[in-house]
This record gives C-alpha cells, sequence and structure tokens, in this order.
C-alpha cells in the first residue's frame, strides 16, 4: 500500500513524499511516477525511473550504502521509482559539506563517475545524523556520452584509494555477471557496456576523473 502525503516543492518532476505500509510496518518514501517525467532529449531510451533504480543497483554492488533502497513499483499513478526517505540533519551545512573530505562524499564521487551522473548538485547529497551521507535523483545517469556534471570535484585527477580500486574490480566482476543483468532490465545494452567500460577506465588510470572542457562539469544550479 502506498498513499501519497504530498508533493516535493523544489522538485521538477512529480517528486511525491509517500508512506508505504506492509503488515503493520509502515515507511516514508519518495515516489516519482514516470507519468509525471518530463521528456528529456539527452535521455531518449527508458525511463529516469529506471535510471534511478540502476543507481541504487549499482551503489548496492559496492557495498559501500550510498543510495537510498530505490524500487520500480506501481502506486497511485502508476509505475514508478520508489525510495525509502532518508531523516536529513538539517544542521549540515551543504556547502561545506560539497567541499569536505567526507569519506562517503569521496565514494559517491567514484559511483557518480561509474554511473556517470549528470547532476550532482549539493541538494542531492542527504547528511543523517549518524555522519553518514546518502545520495540521491540519479535520473539522468548512465547516459552513454561523457556527462559527469558534479560539484565534487575536489579529487580530480587524484589517486582512487585502496578500497576504491577494490570495489571498482569486483564492480568489474559483477557487471560481466549478475549486475549487469539487473541493470538490462532498466538500461539499453550500449549503457550497460559503457558503464563496464567507465569502470575500466577508472582501473587503468587509478585517478578521479578531472572535469571536462567539452561541456559544463557543475550543475546549474548547483545547490
Ligand atoms: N530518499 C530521500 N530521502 C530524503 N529526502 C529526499 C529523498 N529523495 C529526495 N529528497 C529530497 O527531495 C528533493 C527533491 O528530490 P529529487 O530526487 O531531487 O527530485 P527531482 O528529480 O524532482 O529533482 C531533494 O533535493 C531532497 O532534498
Ligand atoms: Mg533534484
Amino acid at each position: 500500500m502506498l498513499e501519497v502525503e504530498g508533493r516535493l516543492i523544489d522538485a521538477s518532476n512529480a517528486t511525491l513524499y509517500c508512506t508505504v505500509a506492509l503488515d503493520g510496518i509502515s515507511a516514508a518514501c519518495v515516489y516519482k511516477p514516470v507519468r509525471g517525467e518530463r521528456p528529456l532529449w539527452d535521455f531518449p531510451d527508458g525511463t529516469l525511473a529506471g535510471r534511478e533504480v540502476g543507481a541504487y543497483l549499482v551503489s548496492e554492488a559496492t557495498g559501500w550504502d550510498l543510495v537510498p533502497p530505490t524500487v520500480l513499483r506501481d502506486g497511485p499513478f502508476g509505475v514508478g521509482m520508489c525510495q525509502l526517505w532518508v531523516d536529513v540533519d538539517e544542521t549540515v551545512d551543504l556547502q561545506a559539506l560539497a567541499r569536505s573530505d567526507h569519506p562517503d562524499v569521496q565514494r559517491l564521487c567514484v559511483l557518480d563517475a561509474v554511473i556517470n551522473n549528470a547532476d550532482r548538485k549539493g541538494g542531492h547529497l542527504l547528511p543523517t545524523s549518524e555522519g553518514r551521507v546518502y545520495g540521491v535523483d540519479h535520473g539522468v545517469c548512465f547516459s552513454v556520452d561523457d556527462k559527469l556534471r558534479t560539484l565534487l570535484w575536489q579529487w580530480r585527477g587524484v589517486p582512487l584509494t585502496a578500497e576504491a580500486v577494490d570495489v571498482l574490480e569486483r564492480l568489474q566482476t559483477d557487471l560481466y555477471g549478475g549486475l549487469g543483468e539487473r541493470l538490462s532490465e532498466h538500461l539499453t545494452r550500449r549503457e550497460v557496456r559503457r558503464t563496464v567500460r567507465r569502470v575500466e577506465q577508472l582501473l587503468l588510470s587509478g585517478l578521479h576523473p578531472m572535469p571536462s572542457e567539452d561541456w559544463p562539469a557543475i550543475p546549474w544550479p548547483p545547490y
């Protein structure tokens, strides 16, 4: 059972705050119906909701727990993405967090390079009172063209951590197996192949990516 409680006002698509309940257990979530998606010329295939699920699947495969659990499911406005709500610590300064060396932010930076995130704004970082940081809003990821657009450039050209290298090596294997199959339910074959290639390039260089000169490397607005 999914019930709509309200609309998130600064959202660009239909982004709804909801509760889900089963067997007496309930949780808050975000629900973005596919029907509410604004068509984007540069993402002609699949759905934004499917890309959000794809980002969750990659996050899950890293073991880093960076994207709140996200599924495709039916709701009052049809099929959409449904993502667990994260209680944000409102006292955290997002500008400072986005420039910090918080380990979760650095891991998000690696995740974004893998999923080719075109929209890592400050408002898409969710800090919790336990000191964790989650990332949300992954509708414009997995393009076959390089589109990495993020605020998090503090590690540009810096060697990846040993932990990140381990994770990328595991991802590489997993993308040829179960993860690749799960992603294919939401992305085109080309998009999955490009994801493999981005992982390979990261492992080859051993470095965090540099901002491109060919496209805007910072999202607008940045927060
Ligand atoms: N899972 C979540 N938990 C808590 N807050 C969230 C979650 N997802 C989104 N939000 C909040 O709602 C805002 C709008 O959601 P977002 O996913 O960015 O929607 P849109 O695709 O419309 O931009 C986010 O900037 C964030 O503040
Ligand atoms: Mg957003």
